[in-house]
């Protein structure tokens, strides 16, 4: 039994190396969409499949390295899915969060040198407030990935929804393609990196939200937004609904929940005008009543919100396998010097 699971073990890492084919990101950290080329995207969208058929398989890839989880902002799926996809790629990871240095006063930047001292070869970064992984990643030999910084991007789900479309539509070219994203996306750094990774794809974006919770800046992603939900929805072949970020102010932009939810909230008679075959998604947390009706959560035939999560660590294990093979610190610091 034990050297049947060494030969699938080499068998699936022979088939992540032939796939990759010496291909690398053309970014040494990810804390945005924006950087990322169209050879990016088809590079993480190529392994992400082999990584999700390999699902608990213990891989050696990453064997030898070190991954911190930094979570200075709550979190369930993204933080035990980069745990679990470090730990599946044979790294060595560990997680700390907001308890000891910076509740003592100690600043991002401290802090983050303090963990690269470590020598990981990754560091994942939640914070509440937006721009520290950028401005962290200049000053430390680890690749830093975002995972959530305020209210600005959230690249590992954008990555996971757009994979999870792509595979929906059978192309990751989303020319023609509707996509309804529905509710606060205002605070919301899920639309953040949702809308640069599908305007990059050539999705057609609708936006339905209330009037006080539209964004400034949409234009330049050529969003239409609605404030009409069954307006919104028609033809549509994706209906992405968000959470009200109550934890970001949202509340203040509504007039109350109930209200909210009867307007904006996905029942399925949206589904019944939206395409033919039209998935329902969520990055979750999903609060059942408010964002979107309980049949319509996770096991809803046309609910795809499970395979996002699967979507997510698969994109995980891809992003975490290029950086930190591609992410040696000399390389990173003779780049930046
Ligand atoms: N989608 C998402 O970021 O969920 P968590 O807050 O549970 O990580």
């Amino acid at each position: 039994m034990a050297s049947m699971k060494t030969d699938m073990t080499a068998d699936i890492e022979k088939n992540l190396e032939k796939t990759r084919d010496g291909r690398d990101l053309s970014v040494l950290d990810l804390y945005s969409i924006d950087p990322l080329t169209h050879e990016d995207l088809s590079l993480i969208f190529d392994l992400a499949p082999l990584f999700r058929a390999a699902k608990t398989e213990k891989l050696t890839l990453c064997r030898g390295k070190t991954q911190i989880n930094g979570f200075f902002e709550s979190s369930t799926r993204t933080m035990a899915s980069f745990d679990l996809s470090g730990k599946h790629l044979g790294m060595d990871t560990t997680n700390v969060g907001g308890g000891s240095s910076m509740s003592k006063g100690e600043g991002y930047l401290d802090t983050v040198m303090t963990l690269d001292a470590y020598n990981p070869a990754v560091i994942v970064m939640r914070t509440r407030q937006s721009g520290v992984q950028e401005m962290v990643a200049r000053h430390v030999n680890a690749a830093i990935i975002n995972a959530g910084d305020g209210w600005h991007e959230h690249p590992t789900q954008g990555l996971l929804d757009a994979l999870t479309l792509s595979e929906h539509f059978g192309d990751i070219d989303m020319t023609g393609r509707i996509i309804t994203v529905v509710g606060d996306v205002m605070h919301s750094r899920v639309f953040g990196s949702l809308v640069r990774v599908l305007t990059k794809l050539n999705a057609t974006i609708r936006i339905v939200c209330p009037q006080t919770m539209k964004p400034i800046g949409l234009e330049k992603y050529g969003c239409t937004v609605f404030y009409d939900l069954a307006e919104g929805v028609t033809g549509a072949h994706a209906i992405y609904a968000l959470r009200v970020q109550e934890e970001r102010g949202a509340k203040g932009h509504i007039p109350t929940l109930r209200e909210y939810s009867k307007l904006f909230g996905i029942k399925p008679s949206h589904l019944a005008i939206a395409a033919k075959d039209a998935i329902v998604m969520h990055p979750g947390p999903v609060r059942r009543e408010v964002d979107m009706a309980p049949e319509l959560a996770a096991r809803h035939p046309q609910s795809r919100i499970l395979r996002q999560v699967e979507n997510g660590m698969a994109v995980r294990k891809a992003i975490l396998w290029l950086l930190s093979t591609r992410c040696d610190g000399r390389q990173k610091e003779s780049v930046r010097l």
